[in-house]
């Protein structure tokens, strides 16, 4: 099946404007050699999160640390708290890991940006392509759900992913790859929509099997999500709040946080008076997280936390369920 022709003829003439792209045809490191840069900072905040979502902390990012050097140069407490929000927290530890292994210049193949932290299959091939012009293999979501469409995959994912790979393997041009993958992706998200795809308008709607027939991809039915209860703790003193560092590289691992536990394997510490509760749902499960206000004097504070000004709670760089329990406590404690 040839695709790339309409596709990227689609591509020239559509292409979204993104602060981390070339123009269509350009290869981004012959236009600047930080480019690189960009395309992997981008690649990494853009697994797991929206273009919409990701385009303020890519712009805040680059302002603060425009080049990989000065990234790798950043104290860890700065990028994880410059992360906050974006979730999924392992992907700014293996950020600062790889900013730092790769000594101010990228590799150029798929193969040695593997060996590299927080890059996998997908990440390597979008920055071998995108970046370097080289010939790779690029499937995220989007263009998973273009391909099934393409070609009628009547295999449910996850267990048709191989077969999608291979499909997208075989209509993958040999130049332009990097564009190619990105047309993909502009195509799924403007027109092969997961709902209501706009076939009448699709530079491939004459050799798509699937024209006007939204069900692909074919999905597993999902398991649901466990449910969690845990208790954070909001202890307050003379205008701060006492808040700690998450330890390890488990979930939220390295970034500020209140103290507390209970859904994380630890016990449940009931102490306090309950505030109120905020829910968040993680990968894995659905966190209902009870907020407790105690007395500095009726808990040990743990030797890494600080107290912080609640005036600039916001600059605390905490997580979303975090953020979400502080916006509900300060709520709650000045009110009453
Ligand atoms: N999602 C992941 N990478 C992308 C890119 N380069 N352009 C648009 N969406 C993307």
């Amino acid at each position: 099946m040839r695709v790339d022709t309409p596709l990227l003829n689609w591509y020239d003439a559509n292409a979204r404007t993104l602060p981390w792209r070339a123009l269509p045809g350009a290869l981004a490191n012959e236009s600047d050699k930080d480019w690189p840069y960009r395309v992997w900072l981008s690649e990494i905040m853009l697994q797991q999160t929206t273009v919409a979502t990701v385009i303020p902390y890519f712009a805040a990012f680059i302002a603060r640390w425009p080049t990989v050097a000065s990234l790798a140069a950043a104290p860890d407490s700065a990028v994880m708290a410059a992360w906050a929000g974006l979730g999924y927290y392992a992907r700014a530890r293996n950020l600062l890991a790889c900013a730092r292994a790769v000594n101010g210049r990228f590799p150029t193949t798929e193969t040695e940006l593997r060996k590299l932290p927080g890059i996998g299959q997908y990440t390597a091939a979008a920055i071998a392509s995108i970046a370097f012009g080289k010939r790779a293999v690029v499937v995220d979501g989007n263009v998973e759900r273009v391909v099934s469409r393409l070609f009628a995959v009547d295999a449910p994912l996850p267990a048709a992913r191989p077969e999608l790979y291979r499909l997208t393997d075989s209509i993958t041009p040999p130049a332009r790859a990097g564009d190619f993958a990105q047309a993909m992706m502009d195509l799924g998200s403007a027109i092969c929509t997961s709902r209501a795809p706009k076939c009448p308008i699709c530079p491939l709607r004459t050799i798509c099997r699937a024209v006007g027939d939204d069900s692909y991809p074919r999905k597993s039915p999902k398991a649901s999500k466990p449910d969690r209860n845990g208790i954070a703790h909001w202890i307050e003193d003379d205008d701060h709040v006492w808040l700690t560092r998450r330890q390890g590289s488990g979930l939220l691992g390295g970034m500020r946080g209140l103290p507390g536990g209970g859904w994380d394997g630890s016990p449940l510490p009931e102490t306090g008076r309950n505030l109120g509760q905020v829910v968040h749902a993680f990968t894995h499960f659905r966190l209902t997280l009870a907020v407790h206000k105690v007395h500095k004097s009726s808990c040990a504070l743990q030797p890494d936390g600080e107290w912080w000004p609640l005036d600039r709670i916001e600059e605390a760089g905490l997580p979303t369920i975090f953020a979400k329990a502080a916006k509900l406590a300060i709520r709650e404690t000045t009110n009453v």
